[in-house]
């Protein structure tokens, strides 16, 4: 692939305006990307080219690597018109929840030389925002080494990237890293209200709330420790910590609660998925 691969992203909302500013921050040439955007204008940098539909591009256009980043839901209704870029020279790379592999395939295959689209299946999360998410992706067969670095090194303008070679764990994916900034919010409220339960004031709880949590965050980000030694660090055997944690981790406590709702979301995903 080329060293400056032309870029196309379709969709520029909320995830796409994120990898957007990630790509241009990590020193991708603005002349090379390409939004097809039918909402608002989105404000990006000089350079970059800002369409409202497919068909204002020109029929000789190219493309290496197509960015889907539009909701699932109206994805079936977008992507056939990007079946004209199907070819060894490009890569598509999805980010919506829940569509598989073979739902881009059936959409994208239809080329004249018989051989499958390149695909790129990706589930980032929403600390992508501001570049600490981290996105696991999968290819089919006809991606090549050197497609799939290009879409990790796109998906690693926004945060960590882990690629798995079996798409069927992408539901529990989805389940724990895709759904899983939704539990650490619950986590925050539900500790500012038992703050508020033992008697502060709830701007205080919510404050010390959202403090321990994002702190705690970066605790865990910048030591080397595994989660288990930072909490074992933080609790005296007889202490405060240790009589929540006796709470917590009794049976049918956190972990049995979050597996439970950890399996939830996978069978969710599943069910979504068809
Ligand atoms: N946000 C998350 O937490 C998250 C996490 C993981 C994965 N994802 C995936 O990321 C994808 C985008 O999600 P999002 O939250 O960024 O959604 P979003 O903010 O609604 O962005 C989607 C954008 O696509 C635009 N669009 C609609 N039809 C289009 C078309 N025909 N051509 C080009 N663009 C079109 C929409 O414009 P209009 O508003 O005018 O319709 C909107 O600006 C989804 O597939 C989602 O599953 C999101």
């Amino acid at each position: 692939m080329d060293s400056n691969p032309q870029l196309l992203l379709v969709g520029c909302g909320k995830m796409g305006s994120a990898l957007l500013d990630g790509w241009l921050e990590s020193g991708t040439a603005p002349d090379t990307v390409t939004i097809i955007e039918p909402g608002p204008t989105p404000k990006v940098a000089a350079g970059v080219t800002v369409i409202t539909d497919l068909s204002e591009l020109a029929i000789e256009a190219t493309a290496n690597i197509v960015v889907f980043a539009v909701k699932p839901q109206v994805m079936d209704q977008v992507v056939p018109a990007y079946s004209r870029f199907t070819g060894p020279d490009t890569v598509f790379l999805s980010i919506a929840a829940g569509k598989t592999i073979g739902f881009f395939e059936n959409l994208l295959g239809d080329q004249a030389a018989g051989e499958g689209p390149s695909i790129v299946r990706a589930m980032p999360n929403t600390p992508a925002a501001v570049g600490r998410g981290i996105s696991v992706c999968v290819g089919n067969s006809a991606v090549t080494d050197q497609q799939m670095n290009a879409c990790r090194e796109l998906l690693s303008a926004v945060g960590e990237v882990a690629v798995i070679d079996d798409e069927a764990q992408m539901d529990a994916v989805t389940a724990v890293s895709g759904s899983g900034p939704a539990y650490v919010f619950l986590l925050t409220e539900c500790l500012a209200r038992a703050g508020v339960e033992a008697g502060l004031p709830s701007d205080l709880a919510a404050e010390l709330a959202r403090a321990t949590v994002s702190g705690s965050g970066g605790l865990l980000d910048a030591a080397d420790d595994s989660p288990e030694t930072l909490r074992q660090n933080v609790t005296s055997p007889g202490g405060t910590t240790a009589a929540a944690l006796d709470v917590l981790m009794a049976e049918g406590g956190l972990d049995a609660l979050m597996t439970r709702a950890v399996t939830a979301a996978t069978a969710r995903s599943r069910e979504l998925a068809g």
